[in-house]
């Protein structure tokens, strides 16, 4: 099994209580609250071609569709799983006809260069096999005047912090193979500015506005 299979056979598992853990009541506000200011940062006009890039459950697809009347947003993922939920999703929320799914590796992916203008990761880049490959995916999938929004984790650099964050750290690569300390800024920097950042939770959690070089 590739590593591609590995994650979205995980995934396909997970997909039946995804949500259940996401939504948790209380616990899942400040996330919820996190997501809500990434599609802000997309600074949308209301005419895009949206990616939203490992969509998991699609919880974002519905809240850029409605501020996208002349546009149309895709949610790609690697799991089937997810997609079905995602799909389903759009479906219940009456906002398909701007939604499409799509099963696609962000590692090696099918769309053409320069196609979307904004590009959307939500705790994605933590859990894609190589996140290199996917950075230079979604840097040569955006358009050059294209805006790419990046939530995701990362290891805080106040020292108190660290110790809440690495029995976190631990377990998710333990029990989710998610890599909550990758150094996903550093990454994307080889392809993109970094224009905007805001930190959560002392700096475990950060948001990026990054352009294209
Ligand atoms: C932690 S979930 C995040 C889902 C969603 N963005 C959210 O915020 O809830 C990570 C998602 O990335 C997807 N994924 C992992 N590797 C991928 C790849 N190479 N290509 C596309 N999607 C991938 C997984 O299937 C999973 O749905």
């Amino acid at each position: 099994m590739s590593s591609g299979e590995k994650v979205a056979s995980r995934y396909d598992k997970w997909s039946y209580f995804y949500d259940m853990v996401d939504n948790f009541p209380v616990i899942s506000r400040p996330q919820q609250n996190w997501r809500m200011d990434s599609i802000e940062a997309l600074d949308l006009e209301g005419d895009e071609l949206v990616l939203d890039v490992g969509t998991g459950s699609g919880y974002m697809l519905p809240d850029i569709a409605r501020r996208i009347d002349d546009g149309q947003v895709f949610g790609s993922d690697i799991s089937d799983g997810m997609l079905y939920r995602a799909k389903r999703r759009a479906e219940l929320e009456g906002v398909d006809d701007r939604v499409k799914t799509i099963n696609d590796n962000i590692e090696d992916s099918r769309f053409p260069s320069a196609h979307f203008d904004k590009l959307l990761t939500t705790f994605t880049l933590t859990t894609v096999p190589d996140p290199m490959k996917a950075i230079k995916e979604c840097h040569r999938i955006l358009r050059d005047e294209g805006r790419m929004v990046v939530l995701d984790t990362g290891e805080p650099s106040n020292g108190l912090s660290k110790l809440f964050f690495y029995p976190m750290m631990l377990s998710a690569k333990v029990f989710g193979r998610t890599h909550m300390d990758r150094d996903i800024r550093g990454a994307l920097k080889k392809h993109f500015d970094i224009v905007e950042s805001s930190e959560y939770m002392c700096g475990m959690v950060y948001l990026l506005c990054c352009e294209k070089k």
